[in-house]
Order: structure tokens, then C-alpha cells, then sequence
């Protein structure tokens, strides 16, 4: 799914269709990754919306993760929702647009000047998604709510996956919500963090509208029954 012509506008179209749906991002990192590719065709057939390709560079978080030549090996079908844990993502926007992305989110903690690295992603013809950690308060990206088609709000500290939920990030999915729905109603929330059936009512009633998960989904023994609890 590409947006060259007019990213936020033929978002906004594509929106309008399924403006009562929650999306479902399966998160690979803890999939089996010796079998990434049907790891990613398990989820797309228990009916996850889009794929969530974390990258990770050992600084901005302690691990690493995979990179670009990963993400260019999944299949071109998925809709492919890049979340950049990197220090400079400014300089993997044109990297990452080659290799497949769909959507590609970055820290506002990252030592990037925000504006240009929005706009980098969307002249690259992609949706732009801007991050922030558990603690980083929602006004943080106050400035960018009109200027983005997505805030990632990560529900557990990034670099693992598999790690409890943070409840202390409720108020803030709701307080980014509430300011999103005067200035940019379109605005997705994204919530990245021990989503499970038991969180997810949690994170929706906050406002959060697509939902990143990992361990719940792979680690289920009925994926599309967990997928369902989850939507
Ligand atoms: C953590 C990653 C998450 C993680 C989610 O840094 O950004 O996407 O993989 O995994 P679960 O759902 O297991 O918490
Ligand atoms: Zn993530």
C-alpha cells in the first residue's frame, strides 16, 4: 500500500472505511525468526492488519534487533508498520522506503530534528509515525499531532519484547486522544507493550486504535482466537 500521490490524503480516504476497526500490528521480534516468513503468513492469516518490524540499533535501546535486508525478505502483500529504536533515524528513512515500509514510526527522544524527519518519510510517499516512551510526557508531541498520521505510544520501555504492561501510560494514550479528536480527529494511536486480551480493553477504552502485539499472538495456541480478543 503506497501513498505517493498524496500520503494523508489517500489515508484519509482508507480511513473513512474503516474508521470503526481496530487494527491489530503482530510484532515479529518474538515470532520464530528461523521461520520469519511463516511466522508473518501465520499472523496475516489469523487476521493481523498490518506487520510491526521493530528495529533496534544498541544505542538508542541496548539491543539489536534486525534491519532493512530483514524487512526487504517479507512479503510485499503485508502492510509493513517500521518502528525505528534508533538514535539517528533521519539518516534510514530512504533505506527503509526501499526495503518495503508502509509506515515508519521514530522516537521523538532520537537525536532527529522532528519536522525534517517527518517530512523526510512523507516525501518518501510513506505515512509517518512519531513514538514515545513510557515517561515522556504526552505534550511532547502536542506539536506534531496535525503533521502525522500516527502516535506510538510505547506501553512497556522499548528494546524487548515480552515485558508486562505499564498501566501509568493510560492517562497519556487518553490526554493525546482528547487533544488529537480538536486538531486531527484522523490521528491513529498506537500502543506497543504487553497488549494481551486482558490489556487490550484497557488501551481501546483510552482511545488507542491499533494495537501492537507480540508474545500474546505467537505464543497463543489459537492465534486467530487471540487476534479476535484482542479487535
Ligand atoms: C518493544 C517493541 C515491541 C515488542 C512488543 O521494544 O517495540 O513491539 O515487540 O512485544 P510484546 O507484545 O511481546 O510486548
Ligand atoms: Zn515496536
Amino acid at each position: 500500500m503506497r501513498y505517493n500521490a498524496s500520503p494523508v490524503g489517500n489515508y484519509l480516504d482508507e480511513k473513512e472505511d474503516k474508521s470503526l476497526n481496530i487494527k491489530v500490528s503482530a510484532s515479529i521480534l518474538n515470532a520464530d525468526l528461523s521461520a520469519i516468513g511463516a511466522e508473518t503468513a501465520r499472523a496475516d492469516a489469523a487476521g493481523a492488519d498490518w506487520v510491526h518490524f521493530d528495529v533496534m540499533d544498541g544505542h538508542f535501546v541496548d539491543n539489536i534487533s534486525y534491519g532493512a535486508p530483514v524487512q526487504k525478505a517479507l512479503s510485499k502483500r503485508y502492510f509493513i508498520d517500521t518502528h525505528l529504536m534508533v538514535t539517528h533515524p533521519h539518516t534510514q528513512i530512504g533505506i527503509f522506503a526501499d526495503s518495503g515500509s508502509d509506515m515508519i514510526t521514530f522516537h521523538i527522544e532520537s537525536e532527529s530534528d522532528t519536522d525534517h524527519t517527518v517530512n523526510k518519510i512523507h516525501r518518501a510517499g510513506l505515512m509517518a509515525g512519531i513514538a514515545l516512551k513510557p515517561s515522556t510526557p504526552a505534550e511532547s508531541v502536542f506539536p506534531y499531532l496535525e503533521k502525522t498520521e500516527m502516535i506510538l505510544v510505547m506501553t512497556v520501555e522499548p528494546g524487548y519484547g515480552g515485558q508486562g504492561f505499564l498501566s501509568y501510560t493510560l492517562p497519556k494514550i487518553r490526554e493525546i486522544r482528547k487533544r488529537a479528536n480538536r486538531v486531527n480527529p484522523d490521528l491513529m494511536i498506537e500502543v506497543d507493550g504487553g497488549i494481551t486480551n486482558e490489556t487490550a480493553p484497557l488501551v481501546k477504552e483510552a482511545g488507542a486504535d491499533v494495537l501492537v502485539s507480540g508474545s500474546y499472538l505467537f505464543k497463543a495456541k489459537d492465534m486467530y482466537k487471540a487476534m479476535q480478543s484482542l479487535k
